[in-house]
């Protein structure tokens, strides 16, 4: 274990007892009591900054809605970029004939073949591929990175093995999730405004990505179009939407976070005279960069001032899979340095950032054991430290602090959108069965964080509006949603 040099307030605060921790380093710390006492004022400290009691989470339900109206009135608006999606026409399950979809959001990507069969047989077969992104090709260029893609592409459509045939002169078309804010500009064009979720490729924002997406596929040979580019909520509410018409609003949850909704024609001023055949649109609101009114901390604010994109994406950077374990180390660094939470040093492993990710603080919450073995498990295995079970409490109270905050806005955030909708007399609460389609690792694989996800939006809407709202996961949704968008709007005639 690499331990870093103990700062000298923590040495003054610390003594040691002998202990026989089942991972190694004999310690000796006998004042834990009075190191403790020093640690519960910061957790308190902790535990009020981060609290979302129902005015906080009514703040925010209803600024979202504000922000999501100044959004639509003009681009430019509001902290809410209200893109919209040129998706109008929702699958209807006539769709058929094979297609791809192409998914890149996050530090995997993913290639997918489906084979529609229409109103009968639905989805016949899927098969799809997964390759994750070597990091140096995140800070890369564009060539490089859309090389790497459309060569996983170009791999994977050449074990479709001779089993589909298209007519003469039709090529394959794709539908392309591209999870980052894009400024659409047809439903198969699209600028990048900027990276998220750690991406930092140089050269790319202010292109078309569809542009880059064919030149590189060009430069592989390969023979296939994009029918249909979109965000991975316009994908999921698509894909989920396929098997319910009740799918009004999609959610991601994962590495980063976004909603989308369907909104009426009349209610979008900026849309200035285009037409939607539907009288409706999908619209993606880039929730991530919402920023009114949330309980931040100190923590929050270093972690953004660090980030590659300061001051950006503030409600992706509070409740999202990718920031919630690094807030917690942050909080476990400071606990460490000045109340000794682990005894006298800082490992510099707790001190590296992003060492700790969701998937622990999570792995953390599930430990229902009396010693907590488990958490201690992952604190000396992922962050070097070894814990007395007071130690790793409190560990697991500020993991819970930090879920709870980022659950409950994430709930307080899907109301704010339901009370915009409601407002265009859709009835989305108070008649009818909405369901709110949703996807991401943190969502799925984090119960407490979709518990209290649950209470906010109960909270919100009373225990007899929140029936008519039903939350659904729709795992992977967004890849099938996307090839679905690829058949909708395919420039071909119908094969069959
Ligand atoms: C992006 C969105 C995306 C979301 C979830 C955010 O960082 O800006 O476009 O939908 O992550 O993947």
């Amino acid at each position: 274990m690499s331990v870093a040099a103990c700062p000298p307030a923590v040495r003054s605060v610390s003594l040691w007892r002998p202990r026989t921790a089942r991972m190694g380093v004999p310690r000796v710390r006998v004042a834990v009591q009075s190191n403790l006492v020093s640690i519960a004022p910061m957790l308190t400290k902790l535990q009020r900054d981060c609290a979302t009691p129902l005015p906080v989470l009514r703040h925010v339900a209803d600024a979202m809605a504000d922000d999501m109206r100044a959004g639509l009135a003009v681009d430019g608006g509001s902290d809410l970029k209200m893109i919209l999606s040129y998706v109008d026409s929702l699958p209807t399950g006539n769709e058929k004939g094979l297609f791809y979809a192409l998914d890149l959001g996050g530090t995997n990507f993913r290639v997918l073949r489906v084979q529609l069969g229409g109103k009968d047989e639905r989805v016949i077969a899927t098969e799809f591929d997964q390759v994750s992104i070597p990091q140096d090709l995140m800070f890369g260029t564009t060539e490089d990175l859309f090389d790497f893609i459309a060569s996983g592409l170009a791999k994977f459509a050449q074990n479709e093995g001779g089993k589909f045939h298209l007519a003469q002169g039709r090529m394959r078309e794709i539908g392309f999730t591209f999870s980052f804010p894009v400024k659409q500009t047809s439903i198969d064009a699209g600028i990048l405004i900027k990276w998220t979720k750690g991406f930092a490729v140089s050269g790319t924002a202010g292109k078309d990505v569809v542009a880059c997406l064919n030149e590189a596929m060009e430069r592989q040979g390969l023979n296939m179009r994009v029918s249909a580019l979109v965000n991975d909520t316009v994908g999921t509410l698509a894909g989920a939407r396929y098997w319910d018409d009740d799918v009004m609003v999609a959610v991601i949850l994962g590495t980063g976070t976004n909603a989308c909704y369907v909104e009426r024609v009349d209610a979008i001023p900026k849309l200035q005279g285009l037409k939607s055949s539907s009288g409706r649109t999908i619209v993606n609101t880039e929730w991530g960069a919402f920023s009114n009114g949330l309980p931040l901390t100190e923590y929050d604010r270093e972690m953004d001032a660090e980030s590659i994109n300061p001051g950006e994406q503030i409600f992706e950077k509070t409740i999202s899979g990718m920031y919630l374990g690094e807030i917690v180390r942050r909080v476990l660094v400071k606990m460490a340095e000045a109340g000794a939470l682990f005894g006298e040093c800082v490992p510099e492993k707790l001190s590296t950032p992003f060492m700790l990710g969701t998937p622990h603080i999570s792995a953390i919450q599930q430990d229902n054991s009396k010693d907590l073995q488990a958490v201690g498990s992952i604190l000396y295995d992922v962050a070097g430290v070894n814990s007395d079970l007071s130690a790793r409490k409190i560990v697991v109270e500020v993991c819970d602090t930090l879920a709870k905050r980022g659950g409950r806005l994430a709930g307080a955030g899907i109301v704010g959108i339901l009370q915009k909708m409601e407002e265009n007399s859709e009835g989305v609460m108070s008649r009818k069965r909405t369901i709110v389609a949703m996807d991401g690792g943190l969502y799925e694989h984090y119960p407490q964080y979709r518990r209290y996800l649950q209470d906010a939006v109960t909270e919100l809407l009373g225990s007899e509006l929140s029936k008519n709202v039903v939350i659904e996961h729709s795992k992977d949704g967004s890849g099938i949603g996307a090839a679905l968008l690829a058949a909708t709007n395919s420039k071909y005639e119908h094969e069959f």
